[in-house]
Formats: structure tokens, sequence, C-alpha cells
């Protein structure tokens, strides 16, 4: 078995860290080229993936480092802006290898389709009504998708809530959909809509919307890792994180940030595996304030027995490997090859876990020295490369920076000025 423990990646030439993934992940030269070429996509794709096309949007391609998830070592694909995230994500997956890794699982490629029902006149006789209906409904749905059903899943059940709105009650109906290795939206879609005329002349009243849900408590990733004191720093360290959980779980204003940086990982790895990061982000957002009516963290950190950092994270987790662009995209399609998940449950638990060492270094960083000194190095390279820094250039420049403690444009452009003068 590969190991994913790469020291001094960020070091190596292009060519050798091509290399290194194309071996960790069996990627032919072709897969290797597509994943390094920042044009990977022809204008006739992009063409039909959205409208009115003019181009595409490139974002640095990451690889984070040291992932070990149930046993199995991933080098995992991270597409984001952003600086550090990467960084963060290897060095926390490092620390949490003492312990052995991350353990996650999933509750199930299960997702929720909402069928809402107005002017009602008898809503709780309706909602029987449906209730009595169920194998109808069932019926009505899955024959829409008889490759999901052929594989195991499809429509598997309904339920249905009376709800009590600005404009009177409404009845709602949920199907409950397995949709396997689909993200699953175009599936539930499609049945919502043709279980709807059924709803209608069952219960009299009128169909409005017919659509996912994207709070999909029943398609929940969950991840857990143990972080020994003594390879994050000590007692204190285990201090300082337990007080910047309580604080984020107390306060939504913190809790907001604290949740943004879990899904700085997320993002990275949904997007760079073609899924849906706002469907994600809706998900995780709406978990976190549903699952115990506030908006709460939605990672947990303890110490255990032997003074050691506990974490867990969970939270709806719908991506998919078949349907849409994952299927289609081929840089998505070779950082699927690259992770090596055979499923969407298995790439839901390395996403998962990659949300909860983000967690871990932020808070770790936060708790510690703050997070301004790591962000610095690449952040002073930005503003060199900004105030016109070419070659070595950039690296004298967000030297003298840092050293400085100044890292400003104003500050770049006059070190720049002093550099090419002595060099003239
Ligand atoms: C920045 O993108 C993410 C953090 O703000 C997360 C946090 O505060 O926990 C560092």
């Amino acid at each position: 078995m590969s190991t994913s423990e790469i020291s001094g990646f960020y070091k190596r030439s292009a060519q050798d860290r091509w290399k290194i993934v194309q071996e960790f992940g069996g990627l032919s030269d072709e897969e290797v080229r597509t994943l390094g070429g920042t044009g990977a996509l022809k204008f006739d794709q992009v063409d039909r993936m959205i409208e009115n096309v003019i181009g595409t949007m490139p974002v640095p391609l990451g690889v984070a480092m040291n992932f070990r998830v149930n046993g199995r070592d991933y080098l995992v694909p991270m597409a984001i802006e952003e600086p550090s995230v990467v960084a963060a994500a290897s060095n926390a997956a490092k620390m949490a290898r003492a312990k052995g890794g991350f353990t996650a699982s999933t509750s199930g490629p299960v997702m929720i389709g909402q069928i809402q029902l107005v002017h009602v006149p008898d809503p709780h006789s309706a909602r029987l009504a449906i209730l009595h209906a169920r194998d109808e409904i069932l019926r009505r749905a899955n024959e829409k998708d008889p490759i999901l059903v052929k594989l195991g899943g499809g429509a598997k059940d309904v339920e249905t809530r009376v709800i009590s709105t600005g404009r009177g009650p409404m009845v709602i109906t949920h199907l409950i959909v397995d949709c396997r290795d689909a993200m699953g939206a175009n599936a539930v879609n499609t049945m919502a809509e043709a279980v709807a005329p059924h709803l209608e002349e069952i219960t009299g009243g009128r169909v409005y919307l017919r659509i996912i849900s994207n709070l999909a408590v029943r398609r929940l990733a969950r991840a857990r890792a143990v972080f020994a004191k003594d390879a994050i720093g000590g007692p204190e360290v285990v201090e300082g994180i337990l007080e910047a959980f309580a604080f984020a779980d107390a306060d939504p204003f913190r809790c907001a940030t604290h949740n943004k940086g879990i899904m700085n990982g997320i993002d990275a790895v949904v997007l760079a595996t073609g899924n849906d990061f706002r469907a994600i982000e809706a998900g995780a957002h709406s978990y976190a304030a549903w699952k115990s009516g506030g908006y709460r963290s939605l990672t947990t950190w303890e110490r255990n027995a032997d003074g050691d950092l506990v974490g867990t994270i969970e939270l709806p987790m719908a991506v998919g490997l078949v349907g849409g662009a994952t299927a289609v995209h081929p840089t998505a399609k070779a950082c699927v090859k690259l992770l090596g998940v055979k499923s969407a449950q298995e790439l839901a638990e390395v996403i998962a876990s990659v949300g909860l060492a983000q967690n871990f270094a932020a808070l770790r960083a936060l708790a510690t020295e703050g997070i301004q000194r790591g962000h610095m190095g690449l952040h002073a390279r930005n503003i060199a490369a900004t105030v016109g820094a070419v070659g070595d250039e950039i690296d004298r420049v967000a030297e003298a920076l840092v050293k400085e403690g100044k890292v400003r444009m104003d500050r770049a452009k006059e070190i720049l000025d002093d550099i090419r003068r002595r060099n003239t």
C-alpha cells in the first residue's frame, strides 16, 4: 500500500510532484497532463455545461498529504484560491496519524424530495390519505428511474407533515430516495414532479413546489480523530482548542467563521471532484442550525481520559460519482481517480475527514500564535508579484516584507525599487 506521508512535497519540482501523484494514483501520462494543465477543457465541453460561455475560470488545484481514513491512505485533491488551506489540512492530517488517522462513516446515500400542497381543505386527513397511498406513490416515483432501482436505489419511503405558514396550513410530503452513487438532484426532482398530480388527486389540494431538500439529514458523513497532546504542542494547546470550540458553540458570530473554516477544506475537495459545493454549503449551515435548534458548531472537541484531544464532525454530504460534472469534467475525473474512492459514500467519508482536519488546524493556530504568521509568507509573495516583482525578485521582496513585519504594497514597491537600483 502506498503512503500519503510525503514530506517536502512543496519543495519538489513540478515534474517530481506529477511523478509522485502519477505513481500513487496509477494515473496515465495523459491524466497527469490533464491535472497539470491549465486548459483541461475544450470550448465545446464548457459550452455544454452552462449558458453564455466565454471561457473558463481556473482555480489552483493542490494535493493534501498525510490523510489516512479508515486505515487507508489518500492524496486529497483540493481546488481553492485561498492560501494556507492545503498546508493546514496536510499538517493536521499528519498530527492525526500518530493515533491512526481518521475513522469515518456515513448514514447512506439517501436524499429527500419535497412536495408542497396548499389549499387542502382537511390537511390532517390529507396527511393520512398520502400515507395510505405510500405504495402507489413509490411505484409512480420508481417508474421514472428503473436504472437506479436496478442498482438497489430508488424511492424507499414517504413521510408527511402539516406545517403552519404565513399563508395557512400546508401539507409537506417527503419522498425518501436512495441515490446510490449519484448526488441525486435530477432523480429526486423528476420523481417529486412525477408523483405530484397523484397527491393533488387524493387530497384535493394544489401542488406548487416539487424539489430536493439540501438539508440532507439522511445523508450524513461523520469522521472522528484523536490528536495526541504531545503531537500537537502539549496540554496547553488542548486547553486552547477546547476554549475556542466552546466559544464557537455558544456564539453564532464566532460559529459562522468557525464553520467557514471547516468548509474551506470541504468545498475544496467537493469542487476538485466536480461536485456541487453550493448544495454542500447549504446542507452544512442548515444542519448546523437545525440539529439543536440554534446555529452551532459542525464539530465537537473533547479531552479524553489520556488528556488527548478528540474531534468529531457530522454533516450532510450529498456528493456523487456518477452524473453531473464529476462524470464528464476531465480534471474532476482525474481527481477522483487519484483519490481512488470506489463509492460516493467513501468520497463523503474522506471529505468529512478533511473538514475535521481543517477545523483542527484553524483552532490550533488561533488558540496559539494566531493565523497571520502562517498566512504572511504566501501573502507577501502575492504582494511582491502585484507590485511587479518577477523571478527571484519575488522571494527577495517577500522575505524583506515578512522580516520587517510590514506586508504592504507601498513598502513592497519601495523594496523592489531599491533592489533594482542596486542591480543597475
Ligand atoms: C479563514 O478562511 C478560516 C478561519 O477564519 C477559520 C476559523 O476562524 O476557525 C481561520
